[in-house]
Order: structure tokens, then sequence, then C-alpha cells
């Protein structure tokens, strides 16, 4: 039996790990406006030194970020400019993107510094004898990163009349680079499987040019997530089929998780856009556990989860969903497997707490890779919530009230070598810091 030892296992009950990281207060950090939140973190700030986000088409700036990014922003055929425009919801999923992005850059840019300057938690025994391979090819990731925002950002002008996103300010809750490199394969993963649904909306409004240049970047992710699992001592390709998800859990979960309350210009231009009578973006409250859950693939009876109000400004009264206690099901997406629904019995603790109790079918249901668990109410429910059929991910989270809870059922080499991967993998959940913050 072997227990791998990698530090992402610590990202269970990660509201802890934010209280207990360290304050910093380095004058130096460039990229920060000196703001911080409670524990003394400074929220990343942008622009980046070279202008970015705002980088002009072309300029010698952008010049030398296809130069660290190993190739082209895409350049555009030689046809006479079609003024259509996409369809509303897909100019949304366009805007998501380039907020997903901008996350990214801001989070490698945060990690190449935090290892440049040996932050305590980075320094060359953290990372090990590769840190300089490893440095010169995460530089690559964010030089690549930056094209992808300026891709999307770019789409999402020309579509939404002028528009574009801005970012927020970010704080990650990862203190070492182990934690920050299971961060990066986490949320690469929630990538892969987020950036099918946006291809799905493109189609379903009739955007079939913008499919391919999305299924280009879901395979530049899986190359960069294959990278970070390594690290980890992880399968480089975890699963047959990645989990699926869904536009509104991935922007959910970086705005729970991520982002300093009240720093995002463009979370109302997001969830409520003037050129899209569909409407926009939902951002769900905050679901985390209060349970252990093991390795991820074993069953356990009676997890409680705790829902409480995301915060998305500096007014603590600020809620999104209201914390009803009417009957609640908790629903499973693990793979491209059918949406799975349990039941769950409601409490209120508090105004701002209500928690769900559940079975988690770990075994029952073969967990292996991203879990992603989420609060479900359907329209009219008076059924069980066993006998509830959702057809995908897009279908979840048209129901959803509470979530992402994000859980990956983690595959390591070793254990493919020992033959008993089924007993010794470890996991790592990760629950949003959102509520340890008191904004
Ligand atoms: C980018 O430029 C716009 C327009 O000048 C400005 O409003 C915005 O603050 C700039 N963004 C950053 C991050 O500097
Ligand atoms: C281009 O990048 C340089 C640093 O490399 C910076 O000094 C300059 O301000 C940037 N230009 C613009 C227009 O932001
Ligand atoms: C498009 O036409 C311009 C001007 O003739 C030329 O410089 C450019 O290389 C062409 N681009 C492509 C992709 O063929
Ligand atoms: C696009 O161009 C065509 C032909 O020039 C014109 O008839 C149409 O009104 C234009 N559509 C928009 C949305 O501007
Ligand atoms: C960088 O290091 C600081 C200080 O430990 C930490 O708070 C932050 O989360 C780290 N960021 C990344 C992306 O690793
Ligand atoms: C980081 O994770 C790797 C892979 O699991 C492991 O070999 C290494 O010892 C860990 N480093 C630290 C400082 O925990």
């Amino acid at each position: 039996m072997r227990s791998t030892t990698i530090a992402a296992a610590a990202l269970l009950g990660l509201s802890a790990i934010v209280s207990a990281r360290p304050a910093t207060d380095d004058a130096s950090y460039q990229y920060t406006d000196g703001s911080t939140n409670e524990n003394g973190q400074e929220a990343f700030d942008f622009p980046l030194d070279n202008g970015f986000p705002n980088i002009t088409v072309p300029s010698a700036n952008l010049s030398a970020i296809e130069l660290a990014s190993l190739g082209e922003l895409p350049i555009a055929p030689n046809v006479t400019a079609s003024n259509a425009t996409a369809s509303g919801p897909s100019t949304v999923d366009l805007g998501f993107v380039a907020f997903n992005e901008l996350f990214e850059v801001a989070f490698f840019t945060e990690l190449i510094y935090n290892i440049t300057y040996n932050v305590p938690g980075f320094g060359p025994d953290d990372v090990g004898p590769q840190r300089d391979e490893i440095l010169a090819i995460l530089t690559v990731h964010q030089a690549q990163e930056e094209l992808h925002v300026l891709n999307a950002n770019g789409g999402f002008f020309k579509n939404s009349g002028g528009f574009t996103v801005e970012p927020c300010e970010y704080i990650f809750p990862v203190s070492t680079f182990n934690e920050s490199i299971a961060l990066a394969a986490l949320f690469t993963d929630v990538v892969q499987g987020t950036l099918p649904d946006v291809q799905t909306t493109f189609g379903a409004n009739q955007d079939v040019g913008l499919i391919r240049g999305v299924g280009l970047v879901i395979g530049q992710e899986g190359e960069q997530d294959g990278f970070y699992r390594g690290l980890l001592g992880l399968a480089p390709a975890g699963l047959p089929f990645n989990t699926q998800s869904a536009v509104d859990f991935a922007f959910s979960a970086i705005v729970q998780s991520f982002t300093k309350p009240g720093s995002c210009k463009s979370l109302d231009l997001l969830q409520h856009p003037p050129f899209a009578t569909s409407g926009g973006l939902s951002l769900f409250d905050v679901l985390s556990t209060e349970t252990d859950l093991g390795n991820g693939k074993e069953d356990v009876a009676g997890v409680v989860f705790s829902g409480t109000p995301v915060q998305v400004v500096a007014a603590p009264s600020a809620q999104v969903n209201s914390l009803i206690t009417e009957a609640q099901c908790i629903t499973y997406l693990n793979q491209a497997n059918a949406p799975v629904t349990v039941s769950t019995t409601t409490k209120q603790v508090s105004n701002a707490v209500v928690e769900f109790t559940a079975d988690f079918p770990g075994k029952i249901l073969d967990f292996s890779g991203l879990v992603i668990a989420v609060v479900t109410q359907s329209a009219g429910q008076q059924e069980d919530c066993a006998s509830i059929v959702f057809a995908d991910a897009s279908e979840v989270a048209a129901a959803t009230k509470f979530g992402p809870f994000l859980f990956e059922v983690n595959n390591a080499v070793a254990d493919l070598l020992s033959g008993s991967s089924s007993s010794t993998t470890s996991s790592s959940a990760y629950t949003s810091s959102a509520s340890a913050y008191s904004y």
C-alpha cells in the first residue's frame, strides 16, 4: 500500500489552508496594488508590465508575447469580412472564455513570480531539480494563456458590439508549489470539461464558425494538464473521457474561489449582457463539504455539504440564490456518464448556512478523476431525486442552486506499477474559499 503524498490532499478543507497562510508583505510584488484579504494575502491585479490585457494588435508587445508562446494569435484569412455577428448566447460564452483565461494568466504570472523569487513554499527544495525547465515551461504556458485571452476578447468585442471583459483581482488559495500545480491540474480539468459546453452552445445557435477555435484550445489545455499531472506523479491522461462540466459551473467556481469580492468589473456584463436578450451567465451559491470523502473511491453515507452565499460585492448581505430549505437534491457528474441525482435532507443552520446531507456514491459509481457535485432543484419537483433525469451538464446547470463542489479522485503512476490503483489513490478536494472571506 502506497499512499501518495501530493500536497493536493491538503486541499481538503481548503478554508483551513487559507487561514493558515502566512501573511505576505513583500512590497516588491510588482503586480499588486497593495490590497489584501483578511489573511494578509495580497490580491493579484492587472495590468502586467507589458500592458496586458490591453495589448494592441499588432504591436511590438504582442510580438513579444507570441515569441514567448511559441506561436501566434490566429491570423484571419483574406476573405471579405462578414458583418454577421454571433448569437447572444454564443457571445456570452466567448465572454466566459475571456473571463476564464484572464484568471489563468493571473495564476501563472503569480506562480512564475513565486518560483522566480523563491517565495517560501516555492523555493528550489519545493520545486525540485527540474526548477529551470519548469520555470521555462510555465513561462510558455503563461504567454499562451495571454493569447487565449486576446483571441476570446477579440471575438467578444466584435460580437458584443464593442464590450471587453475586464479582469478581476485574484487571490489563490495555495501556499506551496505542489498545491499550486494541483490547482492548475484541477482547473485545466474543469476547463477541458467546460469548453465542450461552449461548443454545444455555438452549435445550437448556428455559430458553427466559432467551434473550431475552441476545439483547438481544448487540446492545448489538455497538453498543459498532462504536464501538471506528471509533476504530481499522476497519470498524465487521467481518464478515457474527461468529466463534463458547464459554463456556469466554471464561472461560479472562479468567482467564488479565486476573486476578491467586489473586484470583478465585468460580472454584471456577463450576467446581464445588454447584447443578449436570452440572458447571461448564472452565479451559484457556494457548496463545500464538512465530511472527509477519503480517496473518493468509496461510498460515504451521510455526507454533510454546506451551502453558503457567494460573496460578490462588499455588502455581506448580497446573495445570489436565497437559501431555500425546500426539497433539494445533490447531482454528481463524473466522466462522460449520465448525471446521477441523489436525495438529501436539508437543514437551515443559520441565516447564512444551509446543510444538505446526502450519500457520496464513490464505489457504486466507480468515481475516477474529476467529480462535480451540485445542489439541484427541478422546477415543480415532486418526484424522488433519484428519478430525475438530466441529459447532460447543461441541464444540470439549469437546475443548480449551489456549487460546484469540485473533487479530484487521483490516479497515481506509482499505483499503476503496484497494480493497486483502486485502493491506494489519493485525492484532493477543492472547496471554495469564499466562505473564509468576510468582506
Ligand atoms: C485597459 O484599458 C481600458 C481602456 O482604456 C481601461 O479602462 C482599463 O482599466 C485597462 N485595463 C487595465 C487592466 O489596465
Ligand atoms: C510594452 O511593454 C513594455 C515592457 O516590455 C512597457 O514598458 C510598455 O509600456 C508596453 N506598451 C504598452 C503600450 O503598454
Ligand atoms: C492577405 O493579404 C495581404 C495583402 O495582400 C498579405 O500581406 C497577407 O499575407 C495575406 N494574408 C494571408 C493569410 O494570405
Ligand atoms: C450586412 O451586410 C449586408 C450586405 O451588405 C446588409 O444587407 C445587411 O443589412 C448587413 N447586416 C448588418 C447586421 O449590418
Ligand atoms: C504565491 O505565493 C503566495 C505567498 O505564499 C501565495 O499566497 C499565493 O497563493 C501563491 N500563488 C500561486 C499562484 O502560487
Ligand atoms: C511534491 O509532489 C511530488 C510528487 O508527488 C513529490 O515527489 C514531492 O516530494 C512533493 N514536494 C514536496 C515539497 O512536498
